[in-house]
């Protein structure tokens, strides 16, 4: 992110601009307040989770975050240990799920999701010379660690209410960065794992790309065995977040948790929301489903806690910046999926706005100071008509399916007919 070449001063200007109004809310019962409480991130060399504490008169705490509140009820797996085991090849079993009614976030309320978008922001996250540490047993405050702005690593923001009754994990947006480069101990098999997550197949995105894994049998045809094989129950990306999870019920261990996360960050909201049962606003994430699908997560019937908003002009959230020379090749890595989970909020920027579709689109700031800095009035209800909070319809991604162009089976042998598998 350009913000952090800035000089801190003008760094810090531009970030209490961005954090400057406070909310009329604070005195409606509904709302919650929350205050930023640490940082996190992801140390290069050991892919550990690290935190930070923020203190409240830090120039990083800038205002309360409020937020208003709804009841929900989400489905949570009875047992932690049988939904972890469920995962496994060859697990028979099933998961029973209980509902849960939990306080959540109000989704239908437009200023709440500019507060969480916000929250999603490392504008005002400077790693400068805070002690990093991490709740692990290798614990080690020098851990190398992915700030670097060129690396544009891993990192996120806890933020909680005073009393901790409710506590949002914010997982911010990255590069691939911390996915496909770095050096970590596991690199090739994380690189392999994760790869696979968000790709059709092996992240083959055109001739010149070595792939990750060897399933690609030619044409556009991909070994469905091969791929299941080559996913190991271990992903990086998957266990950073579960990792990151438990560190916090640790640290929080009578708190309701939300996660709300940007891009990448926001697919990992959601597997992890998934998990626990926590409410998620993912904001332009790439598609996850199929994520969810290769990494044998079970999934309760009612979805509804996992909220996606994204616009029709981002090529990330839409899955269609793939291509050898679209930007996310460029990259460096292949941004495939297009399907998301649970519900969605689709701002349709390209018909109602005529914004082009453009991957600068996809960035934070555009979403708090453009896409939610009003009430989004929809076209199809008459001129005037604003649905309630200026928010479009909750709705979900009927007949979605990824990678359609590609063709799943077995291929071993060419004279088997290969079955076709959307996701
Ligand atoms: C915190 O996460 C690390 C991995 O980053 C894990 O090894 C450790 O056990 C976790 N600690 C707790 C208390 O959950
Ligand atoms: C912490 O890690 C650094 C390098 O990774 C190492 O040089 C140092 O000795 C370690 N310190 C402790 C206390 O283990
Ligand atoms: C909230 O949790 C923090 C741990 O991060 C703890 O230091 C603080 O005392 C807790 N406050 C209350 C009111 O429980
Ligand atoms: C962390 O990883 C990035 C690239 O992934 C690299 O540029 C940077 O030098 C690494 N930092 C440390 C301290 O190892
Ligand atoms: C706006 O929508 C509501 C409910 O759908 C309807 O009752 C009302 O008449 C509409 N107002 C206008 C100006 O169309």
């Amino acid at each position: 992110m350009l913000i952090n070449l800035l000089p801190a001063a003008l760094q810090y200007l531009l970030t209490s601009r961005l954090f400057a109004q406070p909310s009329s809310k604070v005195s409606d019962p509904h709302s919650l307040k929350f205050e930023l409480r640490h940082g996190l991130g992801i140390s290069n060399s050991t892919s550990r989770v690290v935190f930070s504490d923020i203190s409240s008169s830090s120039q990083f705490a800038p205002e309360p975050y409020v937020v208003d509140t709804t009841t929900l009820t989400i489905p949570r797996a009875r047992s932690q240990s049988r939904f972890f085991s469920a995962r496994m090849r060859g697990a028979q079993h099933t998961v029973d799920w209980d509902d849960t009614d939990v306080v959540g976030p109000n989704v239908r309320d437009r200023e709440t999701l500019q507060m969480l978008a916000k929250m999603t922001n490392n504008a005002y996250s400077q790693p400068g010379s805070k002690d990093w540490y991490d709740l692990g047993p290798e614990w080690n405050s020098s851990y190398p660690f992915g700030w670097e702005p060129d690396a544009d690593g891993f990192r996120g923001h806890i933020f909680a209410t005073e009393d901790n009754s409710t506590v949002i994990v914010s997982i911010k947006g990255t590069s691939a960065g911390w996915i496909v480069g770095g050096g970590g101990p596991t690199t090739r098999k994380d690189k392999l794992n994760d790869n696979l997550l968000f790709s059709c197949c092996c992240a083959r995105v055109g001739p010149t790309w070595t792939t990750v894994c060897p399933c690609y049998k030619g044409k556009s045809r991909c070994d469905q065995n091969c791929l299941e094989d080559s996913l190991a129950e271990e992903s990086l990306f998957y266990t950073i977040g579960i990792n990151l999870y438990n560190n916090v019920t640790y640290m929080y261990p009578h708190s309701n948790i939300w996660l709300v996360g940007h891009s990448l960050g926001g697919s990992l909201a959601s597997l992890v929301g998934l998990t626990f049962g926590a409410p998620v606003v993912a904001f332009e994430s790439p598609g996850e489903k199929l994520a969810a699908s290769r990494l044998h997560l079970p999934l309760p019937v009612a979805k509804d806690h996992i909220v996606h908003v994204y616009h029709t002009a981002d090529p990330i959230a839409m899955g269609t910046c793939n291509g050898v020379s679209s930007s996310c090749a460029i990259a460096g890595y292949a941004m495939e999926t297009r399907c998301h989970l649970g519900k969605v909020i689709r701002y349709d920027t390209v018909s109602k706005l005529h914004w082009s579709v453009d991957v600068r689109t996809h960035g934070i700031a555009v979403i708090v100071n453009k896409l939610l800095s009003d009430d989004w009035e929809e076209g199809d209800v008459p001129e005037g008509n604003k649905t309630k909070g200026g928010v479009p319809p909750l709705t979900e991604e009927e007949d979605c399916s990824d990678c359609f162009n590609w063709e799943f089976g077995e291929f071993k042998d060419k004279s088997l007919g290969a079955q076709s598998c959307g996701n």
